[in-house]
C-alpha cells in the first residue's frame, strides 16, 4: 500500500494556523517554515506583533506562500477578534497550538505571585483550549484536518522550580491525548507532541548540559512526519531516553527528586 510521506502533505495548498510564530529562533517559526515548504499557506498568530510580521514577510518571500498575521494575547477570552479577522475567508486544515508564556523567573510556587500563575493558566491552558476548541470544531465539520499540541516532557513528570510550567504541559498532554481519542474516525488526525530541551532559548540553557538539548528544526521535522501516524511523539534520542527513565524506570518520587536537582543547577537556585 502507498504511504504519504506526511499527512502535512494532504494539506498542500490549504492554511495552517500557527500559534507563538514570532521569534525566529523558536520552534513555532520552524514549524512556519516546514509547513510552508510543504506548500501550505500561513496564518501567524503571536503576542509580538512587529516580529510576526517581519518572520511573515519571510516566509512569504522565501516559499511563495500567503502569509497572514494575527497579533493577539491568546491569554484574553476568547474568541480573539484578530484570528477570526485573517481566518474568515479560509478554513484552517492545520492548528499548531505553540504559543507558550513562561516569566523569566520561576521561583518556587508559593514565591510566584498568583497573578503570574493565573496568566500562565490563561495563556498555556485556557488559550490552548480556545485554539483547539474554536479549530476543531470547523475540522470535525468538515471532516478533514491535524492538530499538533506542543506539550513537553515537563508535563509528564513534575518540574520543581518550574512547576507552573508543568502543571500547564501537563494540562496540554491530557487534553491533547483525549481529543486524539475521541476525534478517532472524524478525519481530524491529532498529535501531541512531548519536547525536550530544545535550541531555542538563546544562553538561558547555557547552565544544562549541551547533549540534550535538540534543534529545533529536527524536531518539527520529527513530528510532522508523525502526524496521521502517532497520537504522541517524544522528538529526539535523548529526549526519549530521559522519559523512559523518569516515568517507567524510577519512582514517580525519585523522579520529582531528581528533576528537582536537574532544575536546580540549571535554573541556578540554590
Ligand atoms: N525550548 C524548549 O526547551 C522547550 C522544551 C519543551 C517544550 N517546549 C515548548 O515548545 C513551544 C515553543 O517553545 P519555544 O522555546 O520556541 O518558545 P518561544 O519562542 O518562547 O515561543 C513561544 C511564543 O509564544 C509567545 N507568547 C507568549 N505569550 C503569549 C500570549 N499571551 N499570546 C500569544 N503568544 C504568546 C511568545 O512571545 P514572548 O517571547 O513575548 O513570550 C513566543 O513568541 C512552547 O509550547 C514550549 O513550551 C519548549
Amino acid at each position: 500500500m502507498h504511504r504519504r510521506a506526511s499527512a502535512i502533505d494532504d494539506f498542500t495548498g490549504g492554511w495552517a494556523l500557527v500559534s507563538g510564530a514570532a521569534r525566529a529562533e523558536g520552534l513555532g517559526f520552524a514549524f512556519a517554515g516546514q509547513l510552508a515548504a510543504a506548500g501550505l499557506n500561513l496564518v501567524l498568530t503571536d503576542v509580538l506583533d512587529d516580529e510576526l510580521s517581519a518572520r511573515a514577510g519571510e516566509l512569504a518571500a522565501r516559499f511563495g506562500v500567503e502569509v497572514r498575521t494575527a497579533a493577539c494575547d491568546l491569554g484574553e477570552a476568547a474568541p480573539y477578534p484578530a484570528i477570526e479577522q485573517a481566518v474568515a475567508d479560509i478554513d484552517v486544515d492545520v492548528l499548531v497550538c505553540n504559543h507558550m508564556y513562561t516569566p523569566a523567573e520561576t521561583p518556587p510556587i508559593l514565591d510566584m505571585p498568583l497573578e503570574t500563575h493565573s496568566r500562565m493558566i490563561d495563556i498555556n491552558a485556557r488559550g490552548y483550549t480556545n485554539l483547539i476548541h474554536r479549530f476543531g470544531t470547523d475540522m470535525r465539520t468538515r471532516g478533514r484536518g491535524a492538530i499538533v499540541v506542543v506539550a513537553s516532557g515537563a508535563g509528564l513528570t513534575s518540574a520543581p522550580y518550574t512547576a507552573a510550567y508543568s502543571a500547564n504541559k501537563a494540562f496540554q498532554i491530557a487534553l491533547g491525548e483525549a481529543l486524539w481519542y475521541e476525534m478517532r474516525g472524524t478525519g481530524v488526525d491529532v498529535l501531541v507532541m512531548v519536547g525536550g530541551l530544545m535550541n531555542t532559548q538563546g544562553d538561558a540553557l547555557d547552565r544544562y548540559p549541551r547533549y540534550p538539548i535538540a534543534e529545533p528544526e529536527d524536531v518539527v521535522r520529527e513530528v510532522i512526519s508523525a502526524v496521521g501516524r502517532k497520537h504522541l511523539v517524544v522528538p529526539g534520542v535523548a529526549n526519549r531516553m530521559f522519559l523512559l527513565a523518569q516515568t517507567r524506570l524510577m519512582s514517580r518520587r525519585r523522579t520529582v527528586s531528581v528533576i528537582g536537582g536537574f532544575m536546580a543547577r540549571g535554573l541556578g537556585k540554590s
